[in-house]
């Protein structure tokens, strides 16, 4: 990572986190205070019901007559509606989800003062792409599945940079090959192309004596000297080693057409 890279990440997640710890400040606030209200308010609730309940049952004698004035004034083909409403502690539970559905909407979607999970998805999402454009210019993200071959001047002189720098002993300045093959032939051990040149480079060929070089090596390093070893070919190295492995053949290249000469 850069470093201003890493200034720019931290004072992201900085932001964020700071947002996020005021946040769980009021959120605790907010929610010791609806805990509270609503268990007061089922107290009451109870209380009011529990002493409502009582006096129908001492009056329990007098019931048959008591229900005939509760009866709705309406009737259809002898169908009678009796006015029950659901005990009060429960419509109390209803309107109080009212009410904190509009506290919620004025907290969350009008006031603005609270994230909205919108806010946070945003939020997220920012930081989430700092970290991301970070990794992708690091060459993080870089492996032998989507590797690509780098013709900027500037990576294939610092390709040529780690190349001279860890490469030479066994495959000569000029790709010739000494210990290691000639990398500037068609023929290949492990396949040519970009996405092979840069596997056999990331895991080695240990048992052959062809080092894993990702512990040395990060991924961009890697792609800057397998585009670099890519230059070789067609080049006339001064002592090239004889062949080795099979020609390669780029699969993804357009076929030759066989009928036309
Ligand atoms: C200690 C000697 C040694 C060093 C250092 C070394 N290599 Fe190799 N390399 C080999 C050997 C040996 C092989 C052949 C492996 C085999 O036979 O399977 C090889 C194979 C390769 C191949 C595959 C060739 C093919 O035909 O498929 C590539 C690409 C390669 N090396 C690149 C590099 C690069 C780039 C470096 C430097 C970062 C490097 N090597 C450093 C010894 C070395």
């Amino acid at each position: 990572m850069t470093a201003a890279g890493i200034t720019a990440l931290t004072q992201v997640q900085a932001m964020a986190q700071a947002k996020q710890e005021t946040h769980t400040d009021t959120y605790v606030y907010l929610i010791l205070g609806a805990l509270l209200f609503t268990l007061a308010v089922l107290f009451a609730s109870i209380m009011i019901f529990e002493s409502g309940e009582r006096k129908p049952k001492k009056a329990a004698a007098a019931a048959a007559t008591v229900e005939t004035p509760i009866l709705t004034d309406h009737e259809y083909d002898g169908i009678q509606e009796l006015d029950n409403p659901a005990p009060a502690w429960f419509q109390f539970l209803f309107y109080i989800t009212i009410a904190a559905a509009v506290v919620y909407m004025f907290v969350y979607h009008v006031s603005g003062r609270q994230n909205s999970s919108f806010d946070e998805y945003i939020q997220e999402m920012t930081v989430a792409q700092a970290q991301k454009d970070e990794l992708i210019k690091t060459g993080a993200l870089i492996n032998e599945n989507n590797a690509t071959v780098l013709s900027d001047a500037a990576d294939l002189e610092k390709g040529k940079e780690i190349f001279t720098a860890n490469c030479l002993n066994c495959h000569a300045a000029d790709g010739g090959g000494t210990v290691g093959p000639n990398l500037a032939d068609d023929y290949w051990i492990h396949g040519g192309g970009i996405k092979n040149v840069f596997s056999t480079i990331k895991y080695g060929v240990p048992a052959k004596g062809m080092i894993t070089w990702q512990n040395q090596l990060n991924p961009k390093q890697i792609q800057q000297v397998a585009s670099y070893v890519l230059t070789f070919k067609g080049t006339k190295p001064a002592a090239p080693k004889a062949p080795e492995g099979t020609v390669w053949v780029d699969s993804t290249a357009a076929p030759k057409d066989t009928l036309k000469k």
